[in-house]
């Protein structure tokens, strides 16, 4: 196997993380939390999501999250943006960059925004477009790429056609998601194998949530695939509410022990780390996934 020697961890937690909570963190411990984040060594935060806030309630307070943080320098500050409606607050929030979704499976892709596949496209262009024009730059989200909870497969014919649509608008990156965490090694280097035929390993990011425990040997099939940039949550905080099954994302933590034993750099710092990990812990008022979150605890 051969590895990159520096990689760029992609913070989800504030935004993945929360958005599938049941008790609502207040924004004053959100901008804590996020603060806290800025301080890690992190460039990249996903801090919330401009989707509506009855389909989200927990992310209700987007706005003020993005106006009250503390923006440092080198650090983006990014969030979700399902829609025209999305785009208008996320301006007025003045967000670094606009991330927007959708699905492969056309099932989670109704479920989760209220559209079919091809009439998102047409929502999801001009979004792309006019975040572009007000100098944002732009990710999109693939989910259900490994698997989707409503119609199980998801053919890899489908994860190209959405991938080079989402392209075709001008989005800078694009995360692929196994959204309820079914994915394996083999699965990756396939769906790998032809999305590199078509694009450059640096367009592309991995979003693995650890349901059943495969997001690291996933992610080391992406490694040694060439890709370099991974999303993961602090504490192994995630899931989508419109996904029935899917848990937490991979811990940001137990990702960076394994790249650090690795030599493969990151620049961000654990202890100040599992500092954050153990401050969302206790908000939260319950005991998160994160391996390295029990170690320092001492319950292993
Ligand atoms: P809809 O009901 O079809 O929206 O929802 P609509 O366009 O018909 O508008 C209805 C009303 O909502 C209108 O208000 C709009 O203005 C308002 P009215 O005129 O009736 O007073 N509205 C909004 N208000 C605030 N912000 C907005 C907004 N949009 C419309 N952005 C919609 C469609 C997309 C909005 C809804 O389905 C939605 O918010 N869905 C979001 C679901 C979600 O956030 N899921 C989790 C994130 S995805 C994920 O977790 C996967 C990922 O992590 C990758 C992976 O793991 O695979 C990214
Ligand atoms: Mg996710």
């Amino acid at each position: 196997m051969k590895f990159p020697k520096n990689v760029t961890l992609k913070e989800v937690g504030p935004r993945d993380g929360l958005q599938n909570e049941k008790s609502f963190i207040s924004t004053e411990d959100k901008v804590e939390w996020i603060n806290m984040l800025s301080e890690t060594g992190l460039s990249y935060i996903e801090i919330t999501s401009f989707v509506h806030p009855k389909w989200i309630p927990a992310l209700a307070d987007a706005v003020e999250v993005a106006k009250k943080i503390n923006r440092k320098q080198g650090v983006t500050y990014a969030a979700l943006v399902p829609n025209e409606k999305g785009l208008q607050r996320a301006l007025e929030a003045n967000i670094d960059e606009v991330s927007i979704f959708m699905s492969a499976s056309e099932t989670h892709n109704q479920k989760n925004i209220n559209k079919s596949i091809e009439d998102t496209f047409k929502v999801l262009k001009p979004v792309v477009q006019e975040a572009k024009e007000n100098g944002k730059t732009t990710r999109g989200y693939v989910s259900t790429v490994f698997g989707c909870p409503y119609e199980q497969r998801v053919s890899i014919e489908q994860v190209i056609k959405v991938s080079e649509h989402l392209f075709e608008m001008g989005i800078d990156e694009l995360s692929l998601g196994d959204t309820i965490g079914v994915g394996n090694p083999v699965q990756v280097q396939r769906v790998l194998d032809e999305l590199l035929k078509r694009f450059h390993p640096d367009q592309l990011a991995m979003h693995f949530h650890d349901t059943r425990g495969t997001a690291l040997a996933n992610i080391l099939a992406s490694l040694d695939m060439g890709i370099t940039k991974f999303d993961a949550a602090v504490a192994g905080l995630g899931g989508c509410p419109y996904a029935p099954g899917a848990s937490g994302n991979v811990a940001t933590e137990d990702l960076l022990y394994m790249l650090n034993e690795m030599n493969i750099k990151s620049g961000v710092n654990p202890d100040h780390l599992i500092q954050a990990a153990q401050w969302i812990e206790k908000k939260v008022g319950r005991t998160l996934p994160s391996r390295n979150l029990q170690v320092v605890k001492g319950s292993c």
